[in-house]
């Protein structure tokens, strides 16, 4: 595959995905998560195919735990807990967890190619559904190093369904 630039810029390449500004979602915390993700997934790209399982299932770990962290931040501050960036979510995992089962039956190049997609798609996801996310929070004054409310009276519990300040496809 080819190097390719999304359209917010950041750039996926057979050997992973470089970070750059345009993936911060400008929340300090959720980047930090971000930039995680994307060194497992690079980590995973470098590593030839026999000793990629372990590292693949760490991966799949983390991504529970970080999309986990995003839909409680999403229950805290309004959304029902089955809106439309939940749902892209579990979709993703599902997929992720899927490819165990492939490579296990002899498809050892499957995880290369899912964590290439996973490059595609994550500057995509990260610079709408999560920095809509991030917008959201900064507006409802939710802080996410405590997972506190400024004023727990400026959201209504599962009040939306949507992505907040994106719309979802
Ligand atoms: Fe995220
Ligand atoms: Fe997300």
């Amino acid at each position: 595959m080819e190097n390719s630039a999304s359209t917010d810029g950041a750039v996926a390449s057979p050997q992973g995905l470089d970070w750059t500004d345009s993936l911060n979602t400008g929340d300090a915390r959720m980047d930090d998560t971000h930039h995680e993700f994307v060194t497992l997934l690079n980590e995973l790209l470098q590593t030839p195919p026999e000793r990629q399982l372990p590292l693949y299932r760490a991966f799949i770990d983390h991504t529970v735990d970080h999309f986990a962290q995003e839909e409680r931040w999403m229950v805290a501050t309004g959304f029902a807990a089955d809106n439309c960036h939940a749902s892209h979510h579990a979709t993703i995992l599902e997929t992720m967890r899927a490819v165990v089962e492939h490579f296990e039956q002899g498809d050892t190049d499957i995880i290369n190619r899912l964590a290439e997609a996973l490059a595609e798609w994550f500057p995509q996801h990260a610079a709408s559904m999560d920095a809509g996310l991030a917008l959201h929070l900064k507006d409802v004054g939710f802080d996410t190093r405590t997972e506190t409310l400024a004023d727990p009276a400026k959201v209504r519990p599962a009040s939306m369904s949507g992505c907040g300040s994106v719309t979802c496809s």
